[in-house]
């Protein structure tokens, strides 16, 4: 039995986790679960489960958990707040970790189980926008195994060489074609724009995600962090990447070899198949989702990105570019304008100016410990924060 703890197993990515891991009853033990205030659904997780331990960042939430845990299942541990989560991921019975809580806040755990040498399910893309170099240093350091759950990187790890480590240039790479769908607004008249609602943003065409990736999937900050992620997770600079808009979601991505080869992986959109992918590697089980039928999609469309439509593609690109703390502030910006959009704070267009103004006003920084980069983190949501509040 291969023991896994599961980050942000309440959200979107944590219940497709769920539901493969229950698949394979015989093969995996859920070991430890988190969420940060969800506590109805991490209690029937519990239930269900029977994990070891359970920890919420919520310190009230937690408290709530343990008291209703009490009776019917007194044998789980409860932890709260940040060292609570990084128990659940260094856990000594874990021996995968899947990484999907959402934003900056995923980095911290996610690192705890990369210095246990874990095989790490990454879907947590913000803990390599925030601190990439860091994270695959630590990676390296301690031996960890980074499987890719984002559906775009799972891709490019499929079609990839198995030595691509050894550099792409060595390995016949040319570029690492990203896909994106476009997301819900890709042929919205730009003037509607403006008055777009939260739930609007949300209604993603083809998947059915969590809020804030939903809302930056609309904007195509969500293909800017992938960008980023990318250039971490297979050591590719900025300019072998290319984004290219498929709006049907099938190719989830490809790679482009310098014999003119380019390799694709194709698949219903279902974040079940990359994370049935990344736990049975390097074989292979069932996941629960359907084949594809090719003949039902009939036709495959792509296009380039407009970046005038999408100025959040252009800055992660130009943040990645600069390098330093610009994708840490990049990230930190985004989660606010995202979060102050969702709250009917800021309309949609404005998302992408508060991100441009903190990119100006916060450059300095260091990028080389965790500490400078959280420094960075908090300046930029102060920024942003201010700039909101000031009505730009
Ligand atoms: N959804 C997708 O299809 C998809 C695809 C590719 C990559 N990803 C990436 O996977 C990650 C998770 O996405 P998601 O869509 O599953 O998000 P989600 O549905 O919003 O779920 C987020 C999870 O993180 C927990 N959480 C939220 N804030 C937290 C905090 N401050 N501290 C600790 N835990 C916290 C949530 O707990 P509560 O339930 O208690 O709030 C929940 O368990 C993101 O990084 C996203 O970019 C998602």
């Amino acid at each position: 039995m291969i023991g896994v703890a599961v980050l942000g197993s309440t959200g979107s990515i944590g219940l497709s986790t769920l539901d493969v891991l229950a698949r394979h009853a015989d093969r995996y033990r859920v070991v430890a679960l988190t969420a940060n205030t969800g506590v109805d659904k991490l209690y029937q997780q519990c239930l269900a489960f029977r994990p070891r331990l359970a920890a919420m960042a919520d310190t009230d939430s937690a408290e709530q958990l343990a008291q209703r845990l009490r009776d019917s299942a007194p044998e789980i541990e409860v932890l709260a707040g940040e060292p609570g989560l990084k128990a659940a991921a260094a856990h000594a019975d874990a021996a995968y970790v899947m990484a999907a809580i959402v934003g900056a806040a995923g980095l911290a755990p996610t690192l705890a189980a990369v210095r246990q040498g874990k095989r790490i399910l990454l879907a947590n893309k913000e803990a390599l926008v925030v601190a990439g170099s860091l994270f695959m240093q630590e990676v390296q350091a301690h031996g960890a195994e980074v499987l890719p759950i984002d559906s775009e990187h799972n891709a490019v790890f499929q079609c990839m060489p198995g030595n691509f480590r050894e550099g792409l240039e060595a390995v016949g790479v040319e570029r690492v074609l990203l896909t994106a769908s476009g997301g819900p607004f890709r042929t919205r008249r730009l003037e509607e724009l403006a008055g777009v609602t939260p739930e609007q943003a949300c209604a993603h065409p083809n998947w059915d995600m969590g809020r804030k990736i939903s809302v930056d999937s609309a904007t195509m900050m969500n293909k800017g962090l992938e960008v980023i992620e990318a250039r971490w997770l297979f050591d590719a600079s900025p300019a072998r990447i290319q984004v290219v808009v498929h709006p049907q979601s099938v190719i989830h991505s490809m790679v482009q070899y310098t014999d003119g080869s380019v390799l694709a992986q194709l698949g219903n959109p279902d974040m079940r198949t990359p994370i049935a992918h990344a736990l049975a590697w390097p074989g292979r089980h069932s996941s629960g989702v359907a084949a594809l039928d090719l003949f039902e999609i009939a036709r495959l469309d792509f296009e380039a990105p407009d970046l005038q439509r999408f100025p959040c593609l252009r800055l992660a690109f130009e943040a990645v570019s600069a390098g330093g703390v610009a994708p840490a502030v990049l990230n930190a910006a985004n989660e606010v304008a995202v979060e102050r959009f969702l709250d009917n704070r800021i309309p949609f267009t404005a998302i992408p100016g508060v991100i441009e103004q903190v990119l100006a006003q916060v450059t300095e920084g260091d990028a080389t410990t965790l500490d400078g980069l959280m420094a960075a983190d908090r300046q930029a949501r102060l920024v942003a924060e201010q700039q909101i509040d000031s009505g730009i």
